[in-house]
């Protein structure tokens, strides 16, 4: 079965053509972040815009690398929550203007879970190795939540963050030390460089909970910077490349070392076979490393690429669904707050 999937529930425009949920036939994918970057954040106006520009193109050019018409297409999958209103509806409506034209099959996919099925595109097949139960944790620019994964299309969350999602503290912490973004690639980035003198940052916890907070962290790191007077008042200065890496690298530490405890500590209550991490954050090569090194169970991370919003994890989650719901969704809306579990 070949299936479009169609993402475009933030700031970039995704479409991949993807054969029965695990292998990808083309992934393309046209990034806004250069449009955002001056702002420090995406603008939902802009977003929105850029996306009815791309959708078409990227819709055309996936088609093309992946060698098909759309006629030998058996089916489209959408992202229509969470994220932007305005980002959201682009994709839904694209995808109802193809799948009416051509009588195609529409399905709506949350784009959560989609992080979650790009842990089956390509070789790991999470399912057979290491087997249901698995828990889930999506990192991403808008969350930061603990899914319980009891099978295909069974999900219970059981912690999530209460303020700010990782990707955020990310992105935030790197307009702090006046780095570009998106923050996480770049905090990545500097981090390299920095040494252990610099004093570690809190790991910020919630008592008897598996919730995620990371304001006060934020905090933390804006009063590091102003204690030492970087960019600030009348007397302010621009630190050296160096001593930004130091302070990058605690700060960094911090988020991962905090991701991983509490992650593994689900994995530990909850007796799971596995870990699956999904969402940007994913990407980050210590978070990468770390729970290499640290679980006790088998651990799932896709491709950096796959972690980062794209289509294929959407034509991936579409694939599970449509084995078991054949579905028409004609009436779908986006839904910008839509849960998962
Ligand atoms: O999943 P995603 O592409 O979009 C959302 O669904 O939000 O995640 C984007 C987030 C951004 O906050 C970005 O800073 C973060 O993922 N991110 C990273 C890395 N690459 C992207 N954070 C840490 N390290 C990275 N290498
Ligand atoms: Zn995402």
């Amino acid at each position: 079965m070949k299936l479009i999937g169609i993402e475009t529930s933030c700031d970039e425009t995704a479409v991949s053509v993807v054969e029965d949920g695990r292998s990808i036939l083309s992934n393309v994918v046209a990034t806004q972040s250069e449009m955002h970057s001056d702002f420090g954040g995406i603008v939902p106006e802009v977003a929105s815009r850029q996306h009815l520009v791309t959708i078409i193109p990227v819709v055309n050019r996936a088609l093309a690398e992946s060698n098909l018409e759309i006629n030998q297409i058996d089916g489209i999958g959408v992202t229509y929550g969470p994220g932007l209103a305005g980002s959201l509806l682009v994709g839904v409506n694209a995808a109802k203007g193809l799948a009416i034209s051509h009588d195609i099959q529409l399905y709506g996919v949350n784009h959560l879970e989609g992080h979650i099925y790009a842990s089956w595109l390509g070789e790991e097949d999470p399912e057979s190795d290491p087997g249901f139960p698995i828990m889930c944790l999506i990192a991403s620019g808008g969350h930061t939540d603990l899914i319980l994964m009891e099978g295909h299309g069974q999900f219970k969350l059981i912690g999530r963050t209460r303020d700010d999602a990782a990707g955020e503290a990310f992105d935030k912490g790197a307009r702090v030390l006046g780095l570009g973004f998106p923050g996480g690639p770049e905090i990545q980035r500097i981090s390299r460089s920095g040494s252990g003198e610099e004093p570690s940052m809190p790991r910020p916890r919630i008592k008897g909970s598996l919730d995620f907070s990371f304001s006060g962290l934020k905090t933390a790191l804006l009063r590091r910077v102003e204690g030492r007077r970087w960019y600030s008042d009348s007397d302010a200065r621009v630190p050296d490349d160096l001593e930004v890496a130091h302070v990058a690298s605690v700060y960094q530490e911090a988020i991962v070392d905090t991701i991983v405890s509490l992650t593994l500590e689900a994995v530990s209550s909850y007796k799971v076979k596995g870990v699956i991490l999904g969402g940007g954050v994913a990407a980050n090569s210590l978070l990468r490393e770390e729970f290499n090194k640290r679980s006790p169970v088998k651990v799932i991370v896709p491709e950096p690429k796959l972690c980062t919003d794209n289509g294929a994890m959407i034509g991936s989650a579409t694939w599970f669904h449509l084995r078991h719901e054949a579905s028409y969704q004609w009436n779908m809306d986006v839904v910008p707050s839509l849960r998962l579990g």
